[in-house]
């Protein structure tokens, strides 16, 4: 065979292949868009962006691009968007309830800023995708607005705190504020394990149910801090507080934590005070804490009680 005949054989081939790929792109069903039952609101700016950056995975309005119909490609989108509907739909939102969409919202917004979603991979190939300073700006002041607001006076020094400084914030919304260190120790232990020291720190609220016994459900507004350190012992057997690990916190909100018995939680690790875990993260902490039940779900109270 002539070379000429060659190449004029492998470039029909290569048509061939060419237009096969190409239909396949056009007929292949990536994923259904099943019914939207109830959709995300926010504030226009918030919402163009989530429609732009977010829904073609986490919502029942997928677009599907026809390179994501290639070979490979479905079969990643696919897993994408199946595990990001399971995940987080924006158009399935009257399924959570009001606590969890706030939740939710203030982890998206995380999420984001981490420059975790949407997928890297994703915006690469989608280049309106990308969230834009603007709009992450946005975004947190339409969060700031729904921040649960604790009036008292010692909250008023913490919304100061946060207001001038840029503490972490975890998905439940809690911000950390060093604020805890000025408040009554409720409690110490190292029951549990042998390897930390923890100092539950309570603030004026908290102390004042304990004190009242009114702890059952605890009022609106209290707070109790866990701070864990690493326990060291030194040659003579005295122990002391080692590395710093984590500080966490279980906020009173009956109705805005509705979903985990009426706390938020959330643990800052160290040494950035990183937030640690998800919403699901949440769900695990409260279905430990169950177990103080009788207690409104604090473990450790004063043991004068
Ligand atoms: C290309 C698909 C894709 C896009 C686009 C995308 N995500 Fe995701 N997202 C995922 C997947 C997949 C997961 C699940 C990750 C896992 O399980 O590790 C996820 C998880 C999340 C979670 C965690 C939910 C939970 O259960 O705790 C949040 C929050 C989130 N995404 C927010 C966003 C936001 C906000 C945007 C838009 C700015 C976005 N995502 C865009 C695919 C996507
Ligand atoms: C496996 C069970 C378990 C899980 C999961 C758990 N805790 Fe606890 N937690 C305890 C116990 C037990 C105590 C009692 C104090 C101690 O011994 O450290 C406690 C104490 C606390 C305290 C001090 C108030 C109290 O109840 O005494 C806070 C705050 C706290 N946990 C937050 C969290 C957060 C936030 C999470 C999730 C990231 C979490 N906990 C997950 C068992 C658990």
């Amino acid at each position: 065979m002539k070379i000429s005949n060659r190449i004029k054989i492998f470039s029909l081939f290569a048509g061939i292949c060419t237009v096969g790929v190409v239909a396949m792109a056009f007929t292949t069903k990536v994923v259904d868009n099943p019914p939207v039952t109830g959709e995300v609101e926010a504030p226009v700016v918030v919402k163009n962006m989530l429609q732009r950056a977010c829904y073609d995975c986490h919502s029942n309005k997928t677009d599907i691009k026809w390179f994501d119909k290639l070979p490979i490609a479905a079969s990643i989108v696919r897993r994408d968007v199946v595990t990001a509907r399971k995940h987080l739909n924006f158009t399935e939102w009257d399924k959570l309830s009001k606590g969890e969409q706030d939740s939710f919202l203030w982890e998206a917004y995380n999420m984001i800023n981490a420059g975790n979603m949407p997928l890297p991979e994703y915006a690469a190939l989608h280049s309106n995708a990308q969230v834009t300073k603007e709009e992450l700006a946005a975004f947190r002041a339409y969060l700031e607005t729904k921040r649960v607001k604790v009036t008292n006076t010692i909250d008023t020094v913490h919304t100061a705190a946060v207001t001038t400084t840029n503490y972490p914030i975890a998905p439940t919304g809690i911000q950390f504020s060093p604020e805890f260190r000025n408040w009554q120790v409720m409690s110490t232990t190292s029951r549990i394990d042998n390897t930390t020291m923890r100092v539950m720190y309570a603030n004026p609220i908290a102390m004042k149910a304990i004190k009242e016994h009114k702890i059952n459900p605890w009022p609106d507004g209290a707070i109790v801090v866990k701070v864990v350190w690493e326990k060291e012992v030194d040659s003579e057997g005295n122990m002391h507080p080692g590395k710093f690990l984590n500080v966490q916190y279980m906020v009173r909100n009956a109705k805005q934590y509705e979903s985990t018995d009426g706390w938020g939680y959330a643990k800052f690790e160290t040494p950035t005070l990183k937030p640690y875990g998800t919403l699901l993260t949440a769900q695990s902490c409260a279905s430990c804490h169950k177990a103080a039940n009788a207690t409104g779900g604090i473990f450790d109270l004063p043991t004068s009680n």
